[in-house]
């Protein structure tokens, strides 16, 4: 889709290598106002080294980075009023209390005291903290201090606000009411960009999706247009005991599978026709060391389009 005026994010064939090794090439993306646009990716796909391009906190090797217009440069510029972060690792001081730290960061942020204070009482609300916002930051659960980082972000009221995987290891209750925080944000018209690794948070939350491995956008789309993408490759998912990585490398020899996936406990066979490659998949179970306890045809959904591009779970 070519870059329009009114989006509030627009990233171009950003590029940036550490030594030798590209580790984002080309990438590209841009975000329209109060739309969510969610980046995926493996381990070590260049997911947080974009967001960090995206944001100013590095240098681009390549490409441009316009925020409502204006140029994004790793010094001082009026992008970065735009925009709040929440980065991967926590930036909180643990001493004090959720609404000391968040007070703390409006000043530095430039805020006026009433303004900082009224502000503080705002985010604290809508991340579900306003009754713990006396308490010290290191008597938080994971999940409240991660609840409150995003309530830092917020604090300058931006127009694009970031989330570098919010909701990794927190746990259920911080991580309803950080989804729900977010879709409050989405009907007052933020525009969101969003890296997770969970992909029903990412048909949850986003309008757009950006696959993303070894640093190159392999994939764009709806949830929907990316699912078509691979509709015509229906999957066997196998259920078994015994020795399913001998399975696996019969199973991949078989004609018309295209891929074989290990899953827990299971087998993901991703095939060209289920009518005609069924009776040698159910051949290669019989004579491979295993007992077969399920078989199933399915059409694949968010996660085996991912998987299908790039070989890889999304999680390790
Ligand atoms: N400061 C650095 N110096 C050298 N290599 C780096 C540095 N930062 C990141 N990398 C490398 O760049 C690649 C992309 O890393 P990045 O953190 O962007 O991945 P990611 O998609 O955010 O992964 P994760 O899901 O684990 O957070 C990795 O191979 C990483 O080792
Ligand atoms: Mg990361």
């Amino acid at each position: 889709m070519p870059p329009q005026v009114q989006d509030v994010l627009v990233a171009e064939a950003l590029r940036r290598s550490y030594g030798e090794r590209v580790v984002v090439d080309g990438v590209s993306l841009s975000i329209a106002p109060g739309a969510t646009y969610g980046l995926l990716g493996p381990n070590g796909a260049g997911k947080t080294t974009t967001i960090s391009m995206v944001c100013g906190l590095l240098a681009a090797d390549a490409g441009t980075v316009r925020v409502l217009g204006e140029p994004m440069s790793t010094g001082r510029c009026a992008a970065k009023r735009h925009l709040g972060l929440v980065p991967q690792e926590l930036a909180l001081y643990p001493d004090l209390s959720a609404r000391e730290n968040l007070e703390f960061f409006g000043r530095l942020q430039g805020l006026d005291a009433s303004t900082t204070r009224r502000r503080a009482g705002e985010v604290l609300e809508l991340v579900g903290l306003a009754d713990r916002a006396g308490e010290r930051i290191d008597a938080y659960s994971g999940g409240m201090k991660r609840r409150c980082n995003i309530a830092a972000a917020l604090l300058h009221e931006p127009e694009l606000l970031i989330l570098d995987e919010p909701t990794v290891g927190v746990d259920p209750q911080s991580r309803n009411s950080i989804l729900s925080g977010i879709a409050e944000l989405q009907r007052e018209g933020l525009a969101v960009l969003y890296t997770t690794h969970y992909m029903e948070e990412a048909e949850r939350l986003c309008d757009r999706i950006g696959i993303m491995d070894e640093g190159r956008m392999i994939a764009e789309g709806s949830t929907s247009e990316l699912v078509e993408m691979v509709a015509a490759h229906p999957i066997v998912r196998l259920r078994a005991d015994g020795e399913l990585d001998v399975l696996a490398t019969r199973l991949a020899e078989v004609t018309g599978v295209e891929r074989v996936i290990p899953a827990d406990g299971r087998l993901d066979v991703v095939v060209t026709q289920p009518g005609t490659v069924l009776a040698a998949v159910l051949e290669a179970a019989e004579t491979a060391p295993v007992a077969l306890t399920g078989i199933e045809v399915d059409s694949p959904d968010l996660e085996d389009v991912f998987l299908h591009l790039t070989g890889k779970a999304l999680r390790d």
